[in-house]
């Protein structure tokens, strides 16, 4: 069950230094996967084009799906957009965490054309994990990070996952043990006169809806315009084997995932039935049942609350048909 680190794999103790190693890379132009609270980063500088090329390449990613810059703290992140005071307040509540704010870009801002996609706006985040604020501090420049997996895969929540997927096109691979949060960050669009909620995440539209004392509308995927957030493509997170949801009873040959104290389950997201378990355990868990001797993965249904609507959204991509 456990995914092997294979030989002459790039994995590395985040010890401080090789996060000062790892920081030295990312100025070189060069590729470093780290650790966040929410699931590991292929991380580029965010400021140079051939840096973002690499990770749309290592990643075999649309070049339209633009990236998040990731920043150590609200200081940096004014250098890069237009904050208002909805903006200040959020980042006031819940950065460093789980939360990325899609923003005007400033008219100076260093950010790479390409990693944007060309929009006019830029996605910032100020990442929780300890590790990832250190070697965001000493790389001293915003730094691109989508997760750390081949496009439309599922995501990693430990440096062996990386490996496994990615390992022979990186420079390093920083451990920072398994992600606490265990889904991506929610993306919140400011550009607009409503907040909107483009991908839900570890910050949950309650918190959101509460910090902003008003409510958030939801983006209803792609407009005319093209995708406003291209995570939004409907085949996502998807593991090898196909995936069925809200099943009580899986069928012969399928694996169980389940969830809440009654299913007999070959896996459980959380016995006890929490969301915030359930989360930290779903990309691990994905990735555990996608082998033989099982043919494909039946998922029971999860409350659409609080931290149940990431795990739905993404459970929803992994089931979707695939292209
Ligand atoms: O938790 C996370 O956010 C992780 C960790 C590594 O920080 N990163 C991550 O990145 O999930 P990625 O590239 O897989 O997802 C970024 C999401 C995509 O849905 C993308 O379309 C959206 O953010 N996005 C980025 N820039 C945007 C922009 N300017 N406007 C609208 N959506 C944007
Ligand atoms: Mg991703």
């Amino acid at each position: 069950m456990t995914n092997a680190i294979p030989q002459h794999s790039p994995v590395m103790d985040a010890n401080p230094e090789n996060i000062a190693r790892a920081a030295d890379l990312l100025r070189q132009g060069k590729l470093v996967a780290f650790a966040t609270e929410t699931v590991y980063g292929l991380g580029g500088d965010a400021t140079d084009d051939r840096a973002v090329a690499a990770i749309f390449a290592a990643k075999n990613r649309p070049d339209f799906n633009p990236l998040i810059a990731h920043v150590p703290d609200v200081q940096a992140a004014e250098r890069l957009v237009e904050m208002d005071g909805r903006a200040r307040r959020l980042a006031a509540a819940f950065w460093p965490g789980p939360l990325t704010m899609v923003l005007p870009r400033r008219k100076d801002c260093p950010v790479s054309l390409l990693a944007s996609a060309g929009l006019n706006s830029i996605a910032v985040r100020v990442p929780a994990h300890p590790l990832a604020l250190e070697l965001l501090r000493a790389a001293a420049r915003p730094i691109a990070a989508p997760s750390a997996n081949p496009s439309g895969g599922v995501s990693p929540t430990t440096a062996a996952h990386v490996a496994e997927g990615l390992g022979d096109k990186l420079a390093m691979i920083l451990d920072g043990g398994a992600c606490a949060v265990g889904v991506e960050s929610t993306v919140l669009d400011l550009t607009t006169e409503q907040a909107t909620l483009l991908r839900p995440g570890g910050i949950t539209l309650e918190q959101l809806a509460e910090a902003l004392a008003a409510p958030v509308a939801i983006a209803q995927g792609h407009d005319e315009t093209g995708p406003k957030s291209p995570g939004m493509l409907a085949s996502h997170y998807a593991p090898g084997l196909p995936v069925r949801l809200n099943v009580e009873t899986a069928n012969n040959g399928e694996a169980l995932l389940g969830f809440g104290p009654a299913a007999a389950a070959d896996m459980s997201l959380s016995p006890s039935g929490d969301l915030a378990e359930a989360a930290a355990n779903l990309f691990a868990m994905l990735r555990a049942l996608d082998r033989p001797p099982f043919r494909g993965i039946a998922v029971s249904p999860i409350p659409a609350h609080g931290l149940g609507l990431a795990i739905n959204d993404r459970l929803r991509r992994a089931a979707a048909p695939r292209s």
